[in-house]
């Protein structure tokens, strides 16, 4: 079997878990480690126990190599500079989530992945859990009708981060790029990602700010809330909430109102089940229970033990060895991206505006 040689371009928190994924993979060698803070690289090496891998403190030594694909696990800001020099440097990428601070770069980065004929797959691996594959095997089955409303969301009642998070040049927006990015997701893959068109948002960061709830309050400047209504094509329209911090336990359950049934799930630990209301009244049809436990179910029983990490981390090594295409294109991901840039636009300017889908040709 010839093995594929990976790098990894920033060697901090998540970039543990991509290593681990690789060693794990008896086809992978992890070749060469890149990270701009001088000595992190080897440290990391040494700390994980890859043999015969290079480290670099700077991510073009890394690119020189003859490298199958990278992982790209840096902070937001840098994912456009590092995966555009990788796609430029003939090397398949799998850049982690999101896909960048700007639409603009996101942007540069799609048509640059284009012109290379590379691989740019964005990390997401809440696409492979089997929940997520249920909802879209549900709602693609046409059981719900037509769907013409969604909402969905994840609120934390005390969950920001400081750091490079809560800094806007670095991260390009708070609560709506760390997760609002995912909940958007899983409601648009499992949509076939419909094209937004307008959006009228309002955000607030009245928690981060205030010294009493977050210790780097005087440098915080993101978003902590933001709710969104979007429409999107086929009159349909998506209701879309997102908090780092609250007075509230949770913002309620995902729902997908179609015209003939509707699927409604709760937020994790928050209810016993999820399910599909059919057409017929009070009668519900269970298909899985997020707690683990499953009542009357019409789909096969989940397995929970799945890591989720690895799969994705998996399904960019198979990508590359079936020549495939990406798993989760950054083509799809930037209309998540539009969609936040919209939500950030629209609340500065207190009005609805235009959601701005770039078209390729
Ligand atoms: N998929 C997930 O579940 C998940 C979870 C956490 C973080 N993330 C994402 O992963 C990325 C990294 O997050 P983290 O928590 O690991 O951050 P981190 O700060 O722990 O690590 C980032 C590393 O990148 C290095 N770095 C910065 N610029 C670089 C450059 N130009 N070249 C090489 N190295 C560079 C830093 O020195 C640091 O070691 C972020 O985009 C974040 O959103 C994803």
């Amino acid at each position: 079997m010839s093995t594929i040689k990976i790098g990894i371009i920033g060697s901090g928190g998540i970039a543990v878990l991509h290593a681990k994924a690789y060693q794990q993979m008896k086809d992978v060698t992890i070749a060469a480690v890149a990270d701009v803070v001088p000595g992190k690289a080897q440290e990391f090496i040494q700390m994980l126990g890859i043999e015969g891998a290079h480290a670099f403190d700077n991510h073009l030594d890394l690119l020189e190599l003859d490298l199958d694909g990278v992982s790209v696990c840096t902070p937001n800001v840098t994912h456009h500079r590092t995966s555009i020099d990788s796609l430029l440097a003939g090397k398949h990428v799998l850049v982690e989530k999101p896909l960048a601070v700007t639409l603009q770069q996101s942007i540069d980065m799609v048509e640059t992945a284009r012109r290379t004929g590379k691989m740019l797959s964005v990390g997401f691996q809440p696409r492979y859990d089997p929940n997520m594959k249920n909802i879209k095997e549900i709602i693609q089955s046409g059981q719900l009708g037509d769907v013409y409303y969604i909402q969905t969301g994840g609120g934390r009642r005390r969950g920001m981060p400081g750091g490079t998070f809560i800094n806007k040049d670095l991260a390009g927006a708070g609560a709506m790029a760390d997760i609002g990015c995912y909940s958007l997701d899983l409601a648009l893959h499992a949509l076939n990602y419909p094209k937004p068109l307008t959006v009228s948002a309002y955000t607030s960061n009245h928690f981060g700010t205030n010294p009493l709830y977050h210790h780097e309050a005087d440098r915080f400047e993101v978003e902590d809330f933001g709710v969104a209504m979007v429409r999107l094509e086929g009159g349909k329209v998506l209701n879309f909430k997102i908090s780092w911090a609250m007075h509230m336990d949770s913002l309620g359950p995902t729902l997908f109102l179609g015209k003939d049934a509707g699927l409604k799930l709760t937020p994790a630990g928050t209810g016993s089940w999820s399910g599909v209301w059919d057409g017929g009244i009070g009668s519900i049809s269970m298909f899985h229970d997020i707690a683990g436990q499953h009542a009357e179910t019409t789909i096969p029983v989940i397995d929970h033990k799945i890591d989720i990490f690895h799969e994705k981390v998996r399904d960019f090594v198979g990508a590359i060895i079936e020549q495939r295409p990406a798993p989760i294109p950054a083509e799809e991901i930037l209309i998540n991206q539009a969609i936040i840039d919209g939500i950030l636009r629209s609340s500065e300017q207190g009005r609805e505006v235009e959601i701005k889908v770039p078209v390729f040709a």
